[in-house]
């Protein structure tokens, strides 16, 4: 029997599919398959934004023919969007060929509820308030060698205004460090390369006595050749302590995600982001003082409740003050339930949207001309795969910047040097020295 997964959202959700295929390994299902073979199909969701809701709803409908060609197709919906208030029961009645439903407080339950729906035959759909910790339990079915992801904390209890994390993850709820250095251990025994910690704000990671930082270094410490990253760090939790981790450590990436979300006081207030404009910048002044080559990167909103064009031009003025490597840059959302959704002064859509040009437009720039000045010079890359259509192989630096070469499959895995001969917008393009 085969299974295919189809995953939205982040990396967290991304890691939690490895962990459903974990699962339906165990059920028997063997390998992994194009989604018009699978005997299980299985939606992983995000509700982040609406376009993310509206694309795995599209999808989902797609699949009505799929069911009615093949009797024994199990379809199963889990993720964010499960978990959101009201949408189970929107997709009971919407999507009546959808078999298992499941929230992000039951993924471990999954292998259950297929049991059951195996031996009953009518739909189950199961939703808990809160969950256990017992999703560490699970062994994930890795996809992202040389990367790997290791979960330090579920959940957030930061309830940015326009944010939905907080209803449909629960609460922060950190895993025990000795349990994390362990997962470490066994990856680089393993021979991954790059591991990167997974939470919503790692900054406030609390392990019984261990702090974020003290973890970061524990983890740094495990023998092995491999890279260290982590995300997201939020700026109201962002210490020195941690700078000081990141600089003592040659293992752990210069490179840090700082969400900054917007550049005026005023919006970030409304946000209940917890910090100020001038605070932000004096994280990055404090970051280049220390680490002068470390690499920031970040994400931003535009068209929050209210924003004014002056308000826009703060944020435009601080990519450039922070010089950002690269942003992730989103158009407002407001999402139900959240306090945002219900403020006045919601903007329309095209003012937003202009927004978000200028804004690209403004970064990627930027982001161009950190590229040209790598050309000349050389950079160390982690051969991740092959591009089938630039037929290169690629990897990243420890900036995050993407490098493309002519290689061999063996270098997958690898760390390799490359000669940087052009630049494009965030790739780069070289040929290998060593
Ligand atoms: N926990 C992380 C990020 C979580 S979501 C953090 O705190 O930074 C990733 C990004 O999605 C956020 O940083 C934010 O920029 C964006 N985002 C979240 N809710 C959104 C909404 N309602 N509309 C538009 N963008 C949103
Ligand atoms: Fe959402 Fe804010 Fe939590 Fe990030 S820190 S997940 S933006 S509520
Ligand atoms: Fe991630 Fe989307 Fe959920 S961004 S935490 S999958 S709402």
């Amino acid at each position: 029997m085969k299974y295919h997964i189809v995953t939205y959202g982040c990396q967290m959700n991304l890691h939690e599919s490895e962990k459903i295929a974990g699962i339906l390994r165990e059920k028997g299902y063997t390998e992994e398959a194009d989604i018009d073979d699978a005997d299980i199909i299985v939606f992983n969701t995000c509700c982040i934004r609406e376009n993310a809701e509206n694309h795995a709803f599209g999808n989902i409908g797609a699949l009505k023919k799929h069911k009615r060609e093949k009797k024994d197709l199990i379809i199963a919906v889990g993720g964010c969007m499960a978990q959101e208030k009201g949408k189970a029961e929107l997709i009971r009645q919407k999507f009546p060929f959808v078999d298992i439903l499941f929230g992000t407080h039951n993924l471990n339950e999954l292998g259950d509820l297929i049991d059951k729906k195996r031996a009953q035959k009518k739909r189950v759909f199961s939703l808990k308030e809160e969950r256990g910790e017992t999703e560490d339990n699970i062994t994930p079915v890795r996809t992202g060698y040389p990367g790997a992801w290791v979960n330090i904390m579920y959940g957030c209890n930061n309830f940015c205004s326009y944010c939905i994390v907080p209803y449909v993850r629960g609460r922060e709820r950190s895993r025990n460090a000795d349990d994390v250095v362990r997962e470490v251990e066994e990856l680089s025994k393993e021979g991954y390369k790059e591991i990167t910690l997974l939470g919503q704000n790692v900054n406030s990671y609390r392990g019984g006595e261990t702090s974020f930082p003290e973890l970061l270094d524990r983890c740094a410490r495990v023998e092995g050749d491999f890279r260290l990253r982590f995300m997201t760090s939020h700026p109201k939790d962002f210490s020195a302590e941690l700078v000081e981790v990141i600089k003592k450590h040659k293992k752990i990436c210069n490179s840090i995600h700082l969400p900054v979300q917007s550049g005026s006081n005023r919006i970030l207030n409304l946000m209940n982001r917890h910090y100020t404009r001038e605070k932000y910048l004096e994280e990055i002044a404090l970051l280049r003082r220390e680490i002068p080559d470390c690499a920031v990167t970040t994400d931003i909103i535009v068209g929050f409740p209210t924003e004014t064009e002056d308000e826009f031009q703060e944020t435009l003025s601080l990519v450039k003050e922070a010089g950002f490597a690269s942003a992730f840059m989103f158009i407002y959302s407001p999402r139900t339930g959240t306090k945002a959704a219900a403020m006045e002064g919601q903007i329309p859509e095209e003012i937003a949207k202009d927004r978000l040009s200028r804004l690209i437009d403004a970064v990627n720039e930027q982001t161009r001309q950190i590229s040209a000045g790598y050309v000349g010079k050389s950079c160390e890359i982690l051969c991740e795969g092959y591009d089938e259509r630039k037929k290169l192989y690629l990897g990243r630096d420890e900036y995050g910047r993407m490098g493309y070469f002519e290689g061999e499959k063996c270098l997958i895995g690898k760390f390799v040097t490359l000669q940087v001969e052009r630049a494009n917008g965030i790739s780069l393009y070289g040929s290998i020295v060593k």
